[in-house]
C-alpha cells in the first residue's frame, strides 16, 4: 500500500493481521488524549456580576439543542435593560405589520417564545424578611459571590452565588441548567439552596411566562414585536403547570409544560398553583437551615403543532414532562449525546485560541445539531442566540457548510434541503423580476420569499434609510457552491444528480438570464447588483441602486455556470434525461452556460481587480483622519451618513468582497477560473489586489476577519495572524461593539473552525481524493483534528515542520491523498506525513 510513498517521510504501516480494531488504545489515532482533554479549556467562566455585561453573557451562555434555545439569562430576572431571557424554536417565524412614519411595513422574524426559566426565591416574609424576591440587581452589597460557568463538554450552565440579605443571613445558591441534546423537547433547571447561619423557610416560585415579545434589539423598537396570541394556562396534579399560545399569523401552536419538584418534599399544602392567562406558576414554601439544604428541580417540555409523531402539542408536552427523568437522569443522557457530538468534531488547538475555538464549536454544534436535520431550517446568521437580523438566513451558510461537510454531512444535506424546498419561491421571485431561473432571496425565513427589510435604521443619525441589500444576488452562487462542495466531500451522487442538479440548473439559468451581452466589450455583463461589501449600493449621486460588474458576483456566476455545465456533462444519461424532463432543459442550454461563463466581464484598474465597474474612479477616504476622529470606524457607512456624506463615494469596503474569491477558491482554482474567463491572474496581480483592498476595508462584518485571515495565511502575509486574532475575538470580546448581545455571529464562528481545518492545511475534496497543501502560520503550528471523507474517518495533526495524516485501523477503506509532491493511498492503520518548509 501507500503507493508513491516518499521513503524519507516518517511512515509506519501495519499489515491487516496486526490491526486491532476500535478497542486499540486511543493513542495516536485519538485526536485528543485524555491528558489533552484535561489541559484544554472546557469551561467558559465569568466571575462577578456586571449588569452592563449581562446581555453579552446571556448570548454567549445560550443553551440550545438545534430544536430550541434559551439565552443564558438569570432565571429570577425579566426582560429589561440588563437582561433578555429569550427562548427560540429553530425556524419558528411569524409575520407582523408595523406603521412607521405613515408607511406600512411587514416583517417576519423568529419568535421569542414564552419564557420557561422563571424561578425566583425569597426568604419567606414570615421570617422578618422584606418579602422582596431576589434578583442580582436588588441588593448589590449582598452579592458576595457570583460565578457563572459554561461546561462546554456537557452543555451545562451553572451559577454559584453566595448571598447576604440586609438582616445578615447568608444563603448559597447553586443553579445548573441544560437544554437536552438527547431529547430535543426537554430542558431542566436545578437549584440547590443552603442556609449558612439561619433557620427559617424559603419561598420558591417556578413559572412559565407568556408575557413576552420580541424586544431584544433596540434598533427594532419602532416595529411591532408581539407575536403570541390566545394564551392560556392550566395545571395537572400533582406538580405540573402548562401554558399554551399561538403565533398570530403563522398559526403555530406552542405549549410549554413545567414540572417542579423539591427535595426534601414539603407537605401537599406547601405548594400552590397561581395561574393567570399569561403566566403559569407554582409556589412552594419550604424549611431551610444549616445542614438542611433544599433542591428544587424544574423540568420543562416544549412542543409545537409542527412537531412530528404527536397527537397535539398539549398532550405531547404533558406526557413528555410526566415521563421525563429527574435532573441527573436527564444530564446523563444529555452528556452522552454531547460526547457523541464532540467525537465527530474533534479539534485540538493548544492555548487560548483552542479555548475560543471550542466555544465556537460548542455554539455551532448546538445551533445546528443532528436534531436540526429533522427540521425544515436553514443556517441562521445569528444563531438561535438573539433577535438580531430577525433570525433570518443569509449567505452565511457559505462559512458553515464546508466545515460541516467533513463531520456531519447528513446535516449539510438537510440544510441544503432548506434551500431546495424554497426553490419554487426563488423561481417565482425571478419570474416576477422578469428573469428565468432561481433568484434566491438575500434574507430568507419561513417560505423563501425575500425578507430583506425595505428600510433600516442608522442608530447614529436616527434616520431610516432604504435598504438595497436585496440586490445581493450573489447569494445564489453561495447556494450553488455549497451544493457542489457537499457533493465533492461526500460523493452523494444521488443528491447531486437530482435535487443538487435542479438547484444548479435553475441558478445557472438565472445567471444566464441576468447577463447582458455588451457588443463593444465583447463580453457579458451583470448590472444593477450589490456585492458582499454592503457599503456600496449605488454609484455616487445615482438615482438607481445597484452597481455593474461586481467582480465577485461575476466570477462566482461564471464558476456556477461552469459547474452546472460540468455536472450535466458528467451525469449518467438516464439521470440527465430525468432532469431535462423535470426542468424542461434543452441540449443547447448547457452550451450557453458554458459560453456565458467564459465571457463574463471582470473589471480591473491600476493592475488590480476592481470591486465593480468604476470602483477605481471613486475618491480615496482619509482613513487616518476618520480613525483619529472616531476611533472605531467599522461602521463607516453609518458615520458618513450621519455626516451627510455617503460611503458610496469612496474606495472603502465594509468587508471582503473581491478577496472572497481567494476564500472560496484555492490559488490553483482561482487562476484556472480567471483563465477560463480569458484573464491572466498572476500571483503578483493577486497579491497587489489583496494589498489594495486590505488598506481600504473597515471590517464592519465579523465575516471579514475570517476571510482576511484565510486569504492572508495562504499569501504568507505578515498580517494574517492579526486577522486570526480578530476573527477569534469577534464574539467572545464582542468586537463589533454590542452586536453579540443580540446574537452570536455563526458564520464567523464556523469560519474560524474551518480556517484551521481547511485554511491552514489547504484541504479540499476533489475527484474522490483529499488534497492537502499546508500553509501553517508561525503562531499556529500545532493542532489536530479528525474528519470524515466519503465515509472514511481520518486524523490530521500539524506539528512544526510536518503535517501528519492517518487512517485509523478500524476504518474500512483507504483514502487517496493528493499531496503537493505525490499521490498516496493510505489504508486503514497507515499514515503519512508532509514535510513543511521551515
Ligand atoms: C454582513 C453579511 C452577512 C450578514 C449576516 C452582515 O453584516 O455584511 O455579509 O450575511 O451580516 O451575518
Amino acid at each position: 500500500m501507500a503507493s508513491g510513498m516518499d521513503a524519507r517521510e516518517p511512515h509506519r504501516s501495519r499489515g491487516p493481521e496486526e490491526r486491532t480494531g476500535p478497542t486499540e488504545p486511543m493513542d495516536r489515532w485519538a485526536a485528543w488524549s485524555e491528558e489533552e482533554r484535561q489541559i484544554d479549556g472546557w469551561e467558559w467562566e465569568y466571575e462577578g456580576y456586571d449588569p452592563r455585561e449581562e446581555r453579552l453573557r446571556e448570548a454567549l451562555c445560550t443553551l440550545s439543542n438545534g430544536y430550541f434555545s434559551t439565552r443564558g439569562a438569570a432565571p429570577e430576572t425579566a426582560a429589561g435593560p440588563a437582561h433578555y431571557p429569550g427562548t427560540y424554536a429553530a425556524g419558528l417565524y411569524n409575520r407582523l405589520t408595523s406603521t412607521l412614519a405613515g408607511r406600512r411595513l411587514v416583517h417576519e422574524e423568529i419568535v421569542n417564545l414564552p419564557n420557561w426559566l422563571p424561578l425566583r426565591f425569597r426568604v419567606h416574609p414570615d421570617e422578618g424578611a422584606t418579602g422582596e424576591w431576589f434578583t442580582p440587581d436588588l441588593y448589590p452589597e449582598g452579592l458576595l459571590r457570583y460565578h457563572q460557568s459554561l461546561d462546554l463538554r456537557r452543555g451545562v450552565l451553572t451559577r454559584e452565588m453566595r448571598l447576604r440579605d440586609p438582616h445578615g443571613r447568608h444563603l448559597n445558591v447553586t443553579q445548573s441548567r441544560l437544554v437536552s441534546m438527547a431529547d430535543p423537547h426537554l430542558a431542566a433547571l436545578r437549584t440547590e439552596f443552603s442556609a449558612e447561619d439561619w433557620t427559617g423557610s424559603i419561598e420558591v416560585e417556578s413559572a412559565i411566562d407568556g408575557l413576552v415579545g420580541n424586544t431584544g434589539v433596540a434598533r427594532y423598537h419602532d416595529l411591532a414585536g408581539h407575536h403570541l396570541t390566545e394564551l392560556g394556562t392550566g395545571a395537572e396534579e400533582p406538580d405540573v403547570v402548562w401554558l399554551r399560545c399561538r403565533t398570530s399569523a403563522s398559526d403555530v401552536r406552542i405549549v410549554l409544560a413545567a414540572r417542579t419538584r423539591a427535595t426534601p418534599q414539603g407537605p401537599p399544602e406547601a405548594t400552590h398553583d397561581r395561574l393567570t392567562d399569561f403566566r403559569a406558576a407554582q409556589r412552594v414554601i419550604l424549611p431551610l437551615g444549616p445542614g438542611r439544604p433544599l433542591t428544587v428541580e424544574k423540568v420543562v417540555a416544549l412542543h409545537t403543532s409542527r412537531d412530528r409523531a404527536i397527537v397535539g402539542p398539549l398532550p405531547a408536552a404533558l406526557e413528555r414532562v410526566r415521563l421525563a427523568p429527574d435532573f441527573d437522569g436527564l444530564l446523563a443522557d444529555h452528556a452522552a449525546a454531547w460526547a457523541r457530538l464532540w467525537r465527530r468534531a474533534d479539534l485540538q488547538v493548544p492555548g487560548e485560541p483552542g479555548h475560543v475555538l471550542r466555544v465556537h464549536m460548542f455554539h455551532l454544534l448546538q445551533t445546528l445539531s443532528p436534531h436540526s436535520a429533522e427540521l425544515d431550517v436553514g443556517v441562521p446568521a445569528r444563531g438561535l442566540h438573539g433577535e438580531a437580523y430577525r433570525g433570518h438566513v443569509f449567505w452565511d451558510e457559505l462559512f458553515v457548510l464546508p466545515y460541516l461537510n467533513l463531520h456531519f454531512p447528513e446535516l449539510s444535506r438537510a440544510l441544503i434541503g432548506y434551500r431546495h424546498r424554497r426553490l419554487p419561491a426563488a423561481l417565482r421571485a425571478a419570474a416576477e423580476a422578469g428573469r428565468e431561473g432561481a433568484m434566491y432571496p438575500w434574507q430568507s425565513g419561513s417560505d423563501g420569499r425575500e425578507e430583506t427589510p425595505e428600510v433600516h435604521l442608522n442608530p447614529r443619525s436616527g434616520r431610516w434609510l432604504p435598504d438595497n441589500s436585496r440586490l445581493q444576488h450573489h447569494v445564489g452562487s453561495a447556494v450553488a457552491y455549497n451544493v457542489w462542495r457537499y457533493g465533492q466531500a461526500t460523493g452523494d451522487t444521488e443528491f447531486l444528480h437530482t435535487e443538487g442538479a435542479e438547484m444548479l440548473t435553475e441558478i445557472a439559468r438565472f445567471w444566464t438570464a441576468i447577463s447582458e451581452f455588451d457588443r463593444g466589450e465583447g463580453r457579458y455583463r451583470i448590472r444593477g447588483v450589490v456585492g458582499p461589501d454592503e457599503y456600496h449600493e449605488a454609484y455616487p449621486d445615482a438615482e438607481r441602486a445597484g452597481l455593474d460588474d461586481n467582480a465577485y458576483t461575476n466570477v462566482m456566476a461564471s464558476w456556477t455556470l461552469a459547474r452546472a455545465a460540468e455536472l450535466l456533462r458528467t451525469m449518467p444519461v438516464s439521470r440527465r434525461a430525468e432532469l431535462a424532463d423535470r426542468v424542461g432543459l434543452s441540449d443547447a442550454e448547457p452550451e450557453r452556460w458554458d459560453e456565458v461563463s467564459r465571457l463574463l466581464r471582470v473589471p480591473f484598474h491600476e493592475g488590480v481587480i476592481s470591486q465593480f465597474d468604476g470602483y477605481g474612479e471613486l475618491a480615496e477616504l482619509d482613513w487616518e483622519g476618520y480613525r483619529r476622529r472616531y476611533g472605531d470606524i467599522r461602521r463607516l457607512d453609518r458615520l458618513l451618513e450621519s455626516e451627510g456624506d455617503s460611503v458610496n463615494r469612496y474606495q472603502a469596503s465594509k468587508q471582503a468582497d473581491v478577496l472572497m474569491l481567494g476564500y472560496l477558491l484555492t490559488p490553483g482554482e482561482l487562476t484556472e477560473q480567471f483563465a477560463r474567463m480569458g484573464y491572466e491572474l498572476t500571483e503578483e496581480r493577486w497579491r497587489a489586489t489583496v494589498d489594495h483592498y486590505l488598506r481600504r476595508t473597515s471590517h464592519g462584518s465579523t465575516l471579514s476577519g475570517v476571510v482576511h485571515a484565510w486569504v492572508l495565511a495562504r499569501a504568507r502575509h505578515a498580517d494574517a495572524w492579526s486577522f486570526v486574532k480578530e476573527a477569534l475575538a469577534s464574539d467572545v470580546a464582542d468586537i463589533q461593539g454590542g452586536t453579540t448581545a443580540e446574537g452570536i455571529h455563526l458564520g464567523a464562528m464556523a469560519g474560524t473552525l474551518d480556517l484551521v481545518q481547511r485554511g491552514l492545511t489547504g484541504l479540499r475534496s476533489e475527484d474522490g481524493a483529499l488534497w492537502l497543501d499546508p500553509s501553517p502560520l508561525p503562531q499556529l503550528q500545532e493542532f489536530g483534528f479528525s474528519l470524515r471523507h466519503r465515509g472514511v474517518g481520518l486524523r490530521l495533526r500539524m506539528r512544526p515542520g510536518q503535517l501528519w495524516v492517518g487512517v485509523p485501523p478500524w476504518e474500512e477503506y483507504p483514502v487517496r491523498l493528493v499531496l503537493p509532491d505525490r499521490t498516496v493511498d493510505v489504508a486503514p492503520g497507515e499514515d503519512t506525513a508532509i514535510r513543511l518548509p521551515d
